[in-house]
This record gives C-alpha cells, sequence and structure tokens, in this order.
C-alpha cells in the first residue's frame, strides 16, 4: 500500500494523571469504512478530537493521506463530534454556508448536494431552533461532507436517529464510499451497525486498540464464524435443507423470527444459492451480530471509563 487515508501512532492524551487515549495506533486505508467501537468511556470521542487537532494531544503522531500538518489536513477532512452544534436562529442552509465561509471551501452546489444527501432539501430554510435531534445529526453529517472531503471522520453518526434515519445514514455512506471514494472513520456503539456496514474494524478499551482488522479476518483470528440471519416463508423446509448445506449449521432463533445460520468456508450469497437450489426461498438475509459481539466481548472489559 502506498499512503494510508489516515495513520495514528503513538496517540496519548491525559486528564490529569488518567490516560484518555493511552498509546493508540491504528491505520485506515484509503476507501476504508472503518468502524471504531468500544464502551462508553473508551476513549473513542477524545481519540477523535486529538485526531481532528480539536483538542491537544501529549503524545504521538497523527497522518491524513501522508500528511503531517494539522492544517494541511483539514482541507481533506469532513468531521462530526459527539452531538453537533448549529447557530439556533440561522436556518439549516445558512449554517452551511457558513461553514464553507469558514472552511474556505464549498460553495452553492455543494451546499445543494449535501442537503439532499441528507434528506434536509425541504426544511433547510427553517431555522436550525426548530429542528429535531435527528436533523440536526443530519444536518451535521451535511456539514462534514460540504467541503467534499475525502475523509469523513464521524462520531457517533447515528446517534438520535429513528430506524429509518439510521439506515439513510448507512446506506448515504456506503453510496458516497463508493461512488466517491470517499473513506469513512465512524465510531459506534451498534455491533449490528458496524457489522453491516464497515469492512474494517477497530475496537479500543482503556485508550489502547485491542482487536484491529477486517471483521471476517477478525472473526476468522479468533476461530468464530461469521453468521447470518435468514427469514424464511417455510420454517420447516428450511430447517431441514440447511442440515444437507455443506458449510452451514443452524445455530438458533435470531430476532424477528429468522434463523441463525453459522458460515463456515461459505459466504452468504452462497449461503442463498444453495438454499434457492433446495427449493427454499429466503425472504431476509441479514449479517448475524452474534459473532462480532463475542470479538468485541473478548477485546473489552466489563467497567465503563476506568482507563488509567
Ligand atoms: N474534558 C475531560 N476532562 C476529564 N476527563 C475527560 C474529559 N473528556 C473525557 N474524559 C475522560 O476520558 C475517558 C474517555 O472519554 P471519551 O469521551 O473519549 O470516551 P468515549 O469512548 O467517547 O465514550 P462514549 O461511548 O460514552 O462516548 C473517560 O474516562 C472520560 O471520563
Ligand atoms: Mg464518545
Amino acid at each position: 500500500m502506498g499512503t494510508h487515508a489516515l495513520e495514528v501512532k503513538g496517540l496519548v492524551r491525559r486528564y490529569g494523571a488518567r490516560a484518555a487515549v493511552g498509546g493508540l495506533d491504528l491505520v485506515v486505508e484509503e476507501g476504508d469504512l472503518y468502524g471504531f467501537l468500544g464502551p462508553n468511556g473508551a476513549g473513542k470521542t477524545t481519540a477523535i478530537r486529538c485526531i481532528l487537532g480539536l483538542i491537544r494531544r501529549d503524545a504521538g503522531e497523527v497522518q491524513v493521506f501522508g500528511e503531517r500538518d494539522p492544517v494541511a489536513q483539514r482541507a481533506t477532512v469532513g468531521a462530526m463530534v459527539e452531538t453537533p452544534r448549529f447557530y439556533d436562529w440561522m436556518s439549516g442552509r445558512e449554517n452551511l454556508r457558513l461553514a464553507t465561509l469558514y472552511a474556505g471551501r464549498g460553495g452553492e452546489p455543494d451546499i445543494d448536494a449535501a442537503l439532499h444527501a441528507v434528506g434536509l432539501t425541504e426544511r433547510q430554510r427553517d431555522k436550525v431552533r426548530g429542528y429535531s435531534l435527528g436533523m440536526r445529526q443530519r444536518l451535521g453529517i451535511a456539514r462534514a461532507l460540504v467541503g467534499k472531503p475525502r475523509l469523513l471522520v464521524l462520531d457517533e453518526p447515528t446517534n438520535g436517529l429513528d430506524p429509518r434515519g439510521m439506515k439513510e445514514v448507512r446506506d448515504l455512506l456506503r453510496e458516497l464510499c463508493r461512488r466517491e471514494r470517499l473513506t469513512v472513520f465512524l465510531s459506534s456503539h451498534l455491533l449490528s451497525e458496524v457489522q453491516s456496514l464497515c469492512n474494517r474494524v477497530g475496537i479500543i478499551d482503556r485508550g489502547l486498540l485491542t482487536a484491529e482488522g477486517e471483521v471476517n479476518a477478525l472473526l476468522a483470528a479468533r476461530g468464530l464464524k461469521t453468521r447470518v440471519e435468514i427469514g424464511v416463508t417455510d420454517r420447516r423446509a428450511a430447517v431441514e435443507a440447511l442440515g444437507r448445506v455443506p458449510g452451514a449449521t443452524l445455530i438458533g432463533d435470531g430476532e424477528g423470527g429468522r434463523l441463525v445460520v453459522e458460515l463456515d468456508r461459505l459466504d452468504a450469497a452462497g449461503l442463498n444459492r444453495l438454499l434457492v437450489q433446495a427449493g427454499v426461498d429466503l425472504h431476509t438475509l441479514v449479517p448475524g451480530t452474534g459473532s462480532l459481539e463475542d470479538v468485541y466481548l473478548q477485546a473489552t472489559s466489563q467497567e465503563a471509563g476506568v482507563s488509567g
């Protein structure tokens, strides 16, 4: 690989005697949808603030597309950290316009595109005072997008969104990655979200990265297999067919009456094909969270926010 989209080395941030981030190393490749997972108080927001240069770091190095200069880095990064703040008496659009002026990049067409991408076109002229939590979150993502960044850094981007809003944000991020070759680094508590969205994950616990890699590789390294959940109309036929499909093992019941299936040297598409060949139709096939949950539980400690 050439230069990485983001490379963090030995990042340290202390609050008093306590290290909120205690020597963090991570690498995000261009085009990655990288999920940064960790329990409450693990140091995700602190790490993101340090990476963005919003707070001082006590040690460590951050490179963005090979660039070390924090001012130059800003030209390629769009970000949203925790709950975004706006000027309440201004409209959503005016807030975005202000952001482009501050940043010195992005014009009216970029504002239109960002508003459209987050589904706020209709409400763009309303004052932010009247926005719901989810609308503010969307506006925050739009603000991160207006400068046409190459790297998007989002701290819990689906926080406060309803299920439809969460799905829309996931779809949007996927599309941006694919179409614009944007790199996304996002923190999340939601294992299912990360498993369905991200190609790579890093797990932070007490300020240190305790696991990092491609989701499937992380599972394989721990001897864990990929799980999927399938929804079928004929449950009995499905159970029977699964007994005959090589590489698929029925584990138990999932949400909403779905069956949880563990895969071995078989991917979701392969499972679908084999089941259809066996005369079983699937109406749903979703990534199972169980296996990433196992990795997460292994890689994190029990108590929240007890670093240092
Ligand atoms: N301004 C601050 N002053 C003192 N301690 C702080 C400050 N900000 C964060 N911390 C501490 O640093 C640690 C990491 O906090 P941080 O907010 O980075 O965690 P997080 O992983 O983002 O958690 P969450 O999932 O709850 O958002 C915690 O122990 C927290 O109490
Ligand atoms: Mg946080």
